[in-house]
């Protein structure tokens, strides 16, 4: 898939296939985001893979999903992602200021995945405490995001917001995601 083309066909995924990612082909995402730009080129950010089934599971207790969806979220437990990762602030390298990194690294590896028919679920609404413990993360590293993986099991569609920000679910019950018109957005003054 070409660049432009997977930046503007990537959606958000929470429905997976149980297919598992290869571990190389995980480790090759994560190359994508060692790549990422970085102020000062400093690249304080680390990564940890969670494919071991049992991790896959204690992870997944500690993150919450789509909120605007609440009661109407459906996930089966064979739409589960296969696995996570766990993104990592090094503070030995950068104790504040790291989030524009993180931005850029996490959008090459939801780009670089989404390229590969691999579904992604950036997620902040995450129990970092417990998930620092099950990952045996030490105190030099500050756990900020996971991201859940696993080959595409939903297709998720965007719509021109006339107003609300929320995503729905449509009348197929396909995901669709408002995203702010771009004449709302270019602005001049
Ligand atoms: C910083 C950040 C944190 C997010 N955290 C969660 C989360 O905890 N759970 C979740 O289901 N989605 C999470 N998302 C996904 C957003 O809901 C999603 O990106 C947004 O609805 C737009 O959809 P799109 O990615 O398909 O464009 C997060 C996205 C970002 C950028």
């Amino acid at each position: 898939m070409d660049t432009i083309k997977t930046i503007l066909s990537r959606r958000t995924v929470r429905k997976f296939k149980q297919d598992k990612i290869e571990r190389k082909t995980l480790e090759s995402l994560i190359n994508g985001a060692r790549l990422a730009p970085s102020g000062g080129n400093l690249q304080p950010l680390k990564y940890i893979i969670v494919d071991k089934e049992e991790e896959v599971k204690k992870i997944y207790e500690n993150v919450a999903w789509a909120k605007y969806l609440g009661e109407n979220f459906k996930q089966n437990e064979d739409e589960r992602p296969t696995a996570f990762i766990a993104v990592l602030v090094d503070t030995d390298i950068k104790k504040n200021g790291y989030e524009i990194d993180l931005g850029a690294a996490v959008e090459n590896i939801l780009l670089g995945a989404y390229s590969e028919g691999i579904g992604t679920c950036w997620m902040g609404a995450i129990n970092k405490k417990e998930i620092s413990k099950i990952l045996r993360i030490p105190d030099r590293f500050l756990l900020n995001t996971v991201i859940a993986l696993g080959y595409k099991g939903e297709f998720p569609t965007t719509v021109d917001t006339e107003d609300s920000i929320i995503y729905y679910k449509g009348e197929d019950g396909e995901l669709c995601v408002p995203k702010r018109k771009l004449e709302d957005i270019i602005l001049e003054f």
